[in-house]
């Protein structure tokens, strides 16, 4: 790791959607934890003045998380502006001069992935790229052969150790907190493999629609939206052998190797949903055929893991807004037949809090002819010091820890397991709002059938 700090903060984007939702919240956290004393340049082709990025700023803390007076001050005290278009050598030179003696940048790119080459070559060209760091914020292309070219573009002009390639999943404390309750506890090694699991299901849903977001999600649709990045980082936590160690490459050795092990997914193991309604929302064609939901399974292929199948489901306008996982043990060689057992489970919710659950078969107290499942839980709270997960990415990102990010690698693999799927065309089936998907989905089913997370009380099978 070359764990310098970045002398400057470059984000590109300054006056768009994330910046407003995510990025100034972030650096204000960043002011308070006191990670962030460098000057932050905004650019955008806006027409705006400083001032006016200072009061949209002010404005994206006071509606995301809330305004600390103090922290503020200080970060628009740090803040500086360029205006100008991105294809435009001029803008680049007024960038190079709010740098003055800058050597060592963090630039993000915070705006859509085709301005992504045009920025990279400007910033090539103002001689302060030796130390510099590239942030990239996700679409990371769209399919395997954009993805690589992506790659080769920013490998021109920088190291692969000074890429950054955000999946802000990543940055988020449970998501983090998966790896170490896997590694930091005895008590699961033993049963987190083929002998003992018969099936594993990662479950995202969001209770919203596209936001109006429309536009973007015509672009993406959910495989490329949450599973091929969020939902795959969570399967490789969930998936990967020790790592040897913990610096950032031991462990992003081992989350390649999951990805290798899987196959290309197969069309007639996904089934992909349309919300009923979709269609009417602004920028969405009205025949459209992008996905908002999927469902699908998928295999690894490694000694630990060959014949277990995963699941995994992601979808908009659902019942719940939940990511969890299941892990559904094998039936015990039992003479309690009779009592019709559910299989036991390791349940572990990522959002909307953290939960570690390990589900078991009991008698019931006012039958003993009957069982039910107990869960025997962890639960704990939340602290308002916890990291945001941009916050935790920008800081990261800054000091040169890629331990969060996505590496080369894994991200052409990624994109390998879901690129024929993507190219095959498959059936686009409608469902109504706030259920959980298409019936179609049911040729997807795992053994026992899926597991609807719910928020309160226990989970079904
Ligand atoms: C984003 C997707 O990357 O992640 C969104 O583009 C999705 O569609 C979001 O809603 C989920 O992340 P979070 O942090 O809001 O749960």
């Amino acid at each position: 790791m070359n764990n310098f700090h970045s002398d400057t903060l470059v984000f590109f984007g300054a006056t768009g959607d994330l910046a407003y939702k995510k990025i100034f919240p972030a650096l204000q956290a960043m002011v308070i934890g006191g990670t962030l004393n460098v000057p932050v340049i905004g650019v955008a082709k806006a027409g705006w003045t400083l001032d006016q990025l200072k009061a949209r700023a002010k404005d994206s803390v006071e509606k995301h998380g809330g305004l600390d007076p103090v922290a503020f001050e200080k970060l628009s005290g740090l803040l500086r502006y360029v205006d100008g278009d991105y294809n435009d050598t001029a803008t680049f030179q007024a960038l190079r001069r709010e740098l003055g003696q800058s050597q060592r940048p963090a630039c993000y790119l915070a705006i859509p992935p085709a301005a992504f080459g045009i920025v990279v070559e400007h910033l090539s060209g103002l001689g302060c790229t030796r130390q510099a760091r590239i942030i990239i914020e996700k679409p990371f292309g769209r399919d395997l052969a954009s993805a690589k070219a992506l790659n080769a573009i920013l490998l021109k002009t920088f190291n692969e150790n000074a890429i950054f390639r955000i999946d802000h999943y990543l940055g988020k404390a449970p998501v983090h907190n998966m790896l170490f309750c896997r590694f930091a506890n005895a008590m699961l090694e033993p049963f987190w493999n083929r002998y003992h699991i018969e099936s594993v299901q990662i479950t995202m849903a969001e209770d919203f629609g596209v936001q109006g977001r429309g536009a973007f999600y015509e672009q993406v649709g959910t495989i490329r939206d949450v599973i091929q990045n969020h939902l795959f980082q969570v399967l490789a936590n969930l998936a990967m052998e020790p790592p040897i160690r913990t610096d950032s490459e031991s462990i992003r050795d081992e989350k390649v190797k999951v990805l290798k092990a899987i196959p290309p997914l197969e069309a007639k193991h996904v089934v992909r949903g349309q919300f009923k309604g979709y269609r009417q929302e602004p920028g969405v064609a009205p025949d459209s055929e992008v996905e908002t939901f999927a469902a699908l399974k998928l295999a690894i292929d490694s000694w630990r893991w060959r014949g277990v199948p995963f699941y995994i489901r992601a979808g908009k306008n659902l019942p719940v807004s939940c990511t969890e996982l299941e892990i559904r043990l094998r039936h015990p060689p039992t003479m309690y037949n009779a009592y019709k057992l559910k299989s036991n489970y390791f349940r572990f919710r990522i959002s909307p809090n953290v939960v570690a659950a390990f589900g078991l078969n009991i008698v019931t107290p006012e039958d003993e002819s009957v069982s039910e499942v107990t869960e025997l839980k962890v639960n704990p709270s939340t602290s308002p010091k916890e990291m945001g997960a941009y916050e935790r990415v920008l800081t990261d990102a800054m000091t040169g820890d890629a331990t969060l990010f996505a590496r080369e690698d894994y991200v052409e693999e990624a994109w390998r397991i879901v690129d024929p799927l993507l190219k095959s065309g498959t059936p686009v089936y409608e469902y109504e709002p706030k259920t959980w998907g298409p019936n179609e989905t049911n040729s997807v089913k795992p053994p026992g059938g899926w597991h609807n997370p719910v928020l309160n009380g226990y989970p079904t099978i």
